[in-house]
């Protein structure tokens, strides 16, 4: 409980950014139409308490390579305890190019993302999602689920201009209604 996603969210809200984890449910919708079953290199940005990390896990190649980015430090010692074998950076997912070098890893071919956008000031935005974008292999996959009521949110329609700027293709899935709350999921192509 100590380290639940909701009580991080009491505990710094403009970093959580949700009450729940993602369901089952989303957490598929975010890895499905994004070519993870060939993915030689994936990160995952925000992973919390790691309700998508189990599903990329069980999806991706067996030879494919994975790490995670997860700013709260409060959070780590859980996401270790559930995923051993995952490497998992305390850093900011802005310093995602500096990162993939530490992998030695010359790109992603999939970024798969947990972070709460609707809340971050369009600076951040920017600055994240052009590491996202210079991180990614032509023809990559950057994939990210956004909550229903966000989207009217000033900065969650911000973020939806700057994901059909930056990307050659930007798909809307359907609303995962199961999930607390509702969302959808954005699958955006280098
Ligand atoms: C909405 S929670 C999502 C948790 C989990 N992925 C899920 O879907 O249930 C957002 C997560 O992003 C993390 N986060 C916020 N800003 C970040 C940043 N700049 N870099 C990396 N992680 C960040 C938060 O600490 C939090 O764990």
């Amino acid at each position: 409980m100590k380290n639940s996603l909701f009580t991080q969210f009491l505990r710094k809200p403009f970093m959580t950014g949700a009450i729940c984890p993602s369901s089952p449910e989303l957490a598929k919708m975010l890895v499905s139409g994004v070519g993870i079953e060939t993915a030689g290199n994936i990160a995952e940005l925000g992973p919390g308490t790691g309700a998508v990390t189990a599903t990329i896990l069980q999806t991706m190649p067996e030879n494919g390579k994975f790490f995670a980015v997860e700013l709260n430090s409060d959070v780590l010692a859980e996401l270790q305890n559930r995923f051993p074998q995952l490497r998992v950076y305390n850093d900011s997912a802005a310093h995602l190019g500096k990162l993939i070098q530490q992998e030695n890893m010359e790109s992603l071919d999939l970024v798969v993302s947990g972070l709460p956008w609707a809340i971050f000031p369009p600076p951040l935005q920017d600055e994240i999602l052009q590491a996202i974008y210079d991180s990614l292999a032509p023809g990559g996959y950057f994939t990210t689920f956004a909550y229903l009521q966000g989207v009217l949110m000033p900065n969650g329609m911000s973020f939806r201009k700057r994901l059909s700027r930056m990307f050659s293709v930007v798909e809307k899935s359907p609303i995962v209604w199961r999930n607390v709350p509702p969302a959808f999921v954005y699958r955006c192509r280098k």
